[in-house]
């Protein structure tokens, strides 16, 4: 027994006889014990609760538990565990759901307890699930390693995150880019869009939502990614206007063809002495006359903000989120045109910024 369970039973113990009593009550006049108790509540235990959730969100068992109780042998089959020993094993991780309060069971099923866990379950925020986990795979090992990481020279690369939860995770901004598109997206004219690093796609499909006539080329650098954001496209039914493509804007080489070229909550990929040579790359792809929507957090933001910027600061690529004034002059420097940024919503350090490719080639 470990003093952490000390700590997290000795609360509820019924009096026992003199000689227990004695005994507590040395246990609990330990130094430790009180700040066991704390730490317990407050730290270990949510703690637990958010990785057991994301962990369960990870490999669909909410989603399927949200459809109906599902027993052992039926999580099995879904999750491919095969054998004895690891239905156990299985059975065993199921068990803690229920002693952390997420899972209860009601005739030898497991269903959805904790709220949490209800919400998580559902569709409509699944870009709340995919932020969890993102928080379990990339913010817990920076905080974790760091220092280790210094020691060593490790740093993370592309291939420590998720591609494609990251593309989930993206989505909970959905609301501030699409109210960004909506201010900036010629609604009259046929409009040839670029997105780079398009991620899942959604933002082109609401693009072509907004205006019928747009047609669209959508990048990411991540194959698996791009592969999804095709598979998505052919969902949405917008085949014959959208192409999905696997490419680099450092190294695109496309004709000066596109109305609007968009880049959204990518720009903290690119090193911060690399994004004028990438914005000045992004506006070579434009027509005279196109422009550049870019939409990003900046620097200031809340602590997971932070997080993210920490997570660049220990990989081999990108860098922090920027300031706003340093990328309207780095756009400037690019050759944009009246280079602005646009706030969204009060209180949000989430912005939009646009410029204008000029008509007459630069110098
Ligand atoms: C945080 S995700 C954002 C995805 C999407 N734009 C969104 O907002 O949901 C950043 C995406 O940019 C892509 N990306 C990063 N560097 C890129 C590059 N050099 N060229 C094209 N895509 C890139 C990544 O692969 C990743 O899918």
């Amino acid at each position: 027994m470990t003093m952490l369970h000390v700590a997290g039973t000795t609360r509820t113990r019924t009096p026992r006889p003199v000689a227990q009593a004695a005994t507590l009550g040395k246990v609990m006049a330990t130094p430790q014990v009180p700040l066991l108790l704390v730490l317990s509540k407050r730290f270990v235990t949510p703690l637990y609760r958010a990785t057991f959730l994301a962990s369960a969100a990870s490999y669909g068992v909410l989603r399927w538990m949200n459809v109906r109780p599902c027993d052992l042998e039926t999580l099995a089959l879904k999750l491919g565990v095969q054998g004895k020993e690891d239905k156990r094993r299985l059975r065993a991780w199921l068990e803690i759901g229920v002693r952390l309060g997420e899972f209860d069971k009601h005739e030898g099923c497991y269903r959805l307890k904790s709220r949490s866990a209800k919400l998580l379950a559902r569709m409509k925020h699944d870009a709340l699930a995919a932020a969890l986990e993102e928080i379990m795979h990339t913010h817990v090992p920076v905080l974790l390693n760091g220092p280790k990481m210094l020691r060593t020279g490790e740093r993370f690369s592309m291939a420590d995150q998720d591609g494609s939860v990251i593309a989930r995770s993206t989505r909970v901004v959905e609301p501030l880019v699409e109210a960004a598109i909506d201010r900036t997206l010629e609604r009259e004219y046929p409009v040839r869009l670029l997105e780079i690093g398009c991620g899942s796609g959604v933002y082109v499909r609401y693009a072509a939502s907004v205006n019928p006539r747009l047609t669209a080329l959508a990048i990411d650098l991540q194959d698996e990614v791009a592969r999804q954001a095709a598979k998505n496209i052919a969902e949405w039914g917008l085949t014959d206007r959208v192409e999905v493509r696997a490419g680099d804007l450092r190294t695109l080489d496309l004709e000066p063809q596109f109305d609007l070229v968009t880049m959204h909550n990518n720009i903290y990929y690119f090193a911060p002495d690399e994004r004028v040579a990438i914005l000045e790359r992004a506006r070579r792809l434009l027509a005279p006359g196109g422009k550049l929507l870019l939409t990003t957090s900046c620097k200031g933001g809340h602590i997971g903000l932070d997080m993210l910027n920490l997570w660049f600061e220990y990989a081999d690529f990108g860098g922090p989120l920027p300031a706003e004034s340093d990328l309207v002059d780095q756009m400037t420097e690019a050759g944009f045109l009246d280079a602005h940024a646009q706030r969204i919503v009060p209180g949000e350090q989430f912005r939009a910024f646009v410029g204008t490719n000029p008509h007459a080639p630069l110098s």
